[in-house]
């Protein structure tokens, strides 16, 4: 066939295989079937010697400028592509700064957590320091060593839950106090001993307003030298005023507990009316609000974790989360702690 024919249908043709390329990839393809070795342009380069002498010229000079020509095409559609793929990148990671953020919900520390921070922080202010103990307890933890006889009442399955019941060399039960945190701590520590210890309790209770089969308490202890029932009323006041304002007072009404002795509550001064108001909503008119449990080490406490009762006095206290943060804040059931009401949380971030 005539090389000049097949070159100006050749030339003529490739613009829009050019332009049909759609990618770099598809460029290549195309530019190898127009220049490359197998294309009709080559064919015709290297029918070139096969031609007339006449003709040669005509053809080579032809074959040069469709050459160009098509090189030209390949790379001006090469550049449009690359800047498209360009542009396409660009498009495609962008960030669009003008979108509402994804908003995640911050949590925030519960009320009780919160309470026992304080409660810690302000016996840790006092030279206190912090201990724990397992939940699972020895009964001889939670009662023996602490004074508290077989036939005590607190003991029965209908007040104490066990995991291990029967044997009471090693019966297991769920803690129902912080205080056998008192006796682990002495076992293994010597005197002088200033402790607060917070913890999760259990009891077999039915939720009511005001009581939950799983509460907290923070338990404290205080063993020294010279220990004396002043020192318990002392530390207490600075405890009940840091907590609920330096106007605030405190009672010791007598009261008992195996482990201590003498044994008293404490009381503290109503915040709400100061004892002046006999319509009070938080006190209902008593004055005071009852606070905790506490007293003088009982000797036999000491003797059962190896302490010369002869030597150290000291003092106790055991304080339930819940309550001191339901009196604080005026919350008038137990429950809300537990029921996951964001609206009930969130007033407490
Ligand atoms: N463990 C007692 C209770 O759960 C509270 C208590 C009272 C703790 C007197 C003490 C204490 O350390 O001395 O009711």
């Amino acid at each position: 066939m005539d090389p000049v024919a097949i070159l100006e249908r050749v030339i003529a043709a490739a613009p829009q295989a050019v332009d049909a390329a759609g990618s770099l990839d598809e460029l290549e393809d195309v530019e190898a079937s127009l220049l490359g070795r197998s294309s009709e342009v080559a064919d015709v380069r290297r029918g070139m010697s096969t031609l007339d002498e006449d003709l040669r010229p005509r053809v080579g000079a032809m074959l040069n400028e469709v050459t160009e020509r098509l090189n030209g095409m390949v790379a001006a559609r090469r550049a449009m592509l690359k800047r498209s793929a360009e542009t396409d990148r660009l498009t495609s990671e962008s960030i669009d700064v003008s979108l509402e953020a994804v908003r995640f919900p911050l949590g925030a520390t519960h009320l009780i957590q919160q309470t026992i921070d304080e409660v810690v922080d302000i016996f840790v202010g006092l030279g206190y320091q912090v201990a724990s103990g397992p939940e699972a307890e020895l009964a001889w933890y939670n009662f023996d060593a602490l004074n508290t006889p077989p036939t005590h009442p607190a003991r029965l399955e209908s007040d104490t839950m066990y995991l291990d019941w029967g044997d009471p060399g090693d019966e297991v039960l769920l803690r129902t106090q912080t205080s056998p945190v008192q006796a682990r701590w002495m076992e293994t520590h010597e005197p002088p001993v200033y402790v607060v210890v917070p913890g999760k309790c259990y009891r077999t209770d039915t939720v009511d307003a005001t009581h939950l089969p799983v509460f907290h308490q923070i338990e404290g202890l205080a063993v020294d030298e010279g220990i004396v029932f002043s020192d318990l009323k002392g530390t207490l006041l600075h405890f009940a005023r840091e907590f609920f304002g330096p106007a605030t007072s405190v009672r010791l009404r007598p009261h008992f507990f195996p482990f201590t002795e003498p044994s008293a509550e404490l009381d503290v001064s109503c915040f709400a009316c100061d004892g002046d108001d006999p319509g009070c909503r938080v006190c209902t008119g008593a004055g005071f609000l009852e606070m905790l449990g506490c007293g003088m080490v009982d000797p036999n406490v000491f003797e059962a974790v190896g302490y010369d009762p002869g030597a150290v006095t000291g003092f106790a206290f055991g304080v339930g989360v819940e309550r001191l943060a339901m009196v604080r804040h005026g919350i008038d059931s137990i429950k809300h702690f537990i029921d996951n009401d964001r609206r009930f949380l969130e007033q407490f971030r």
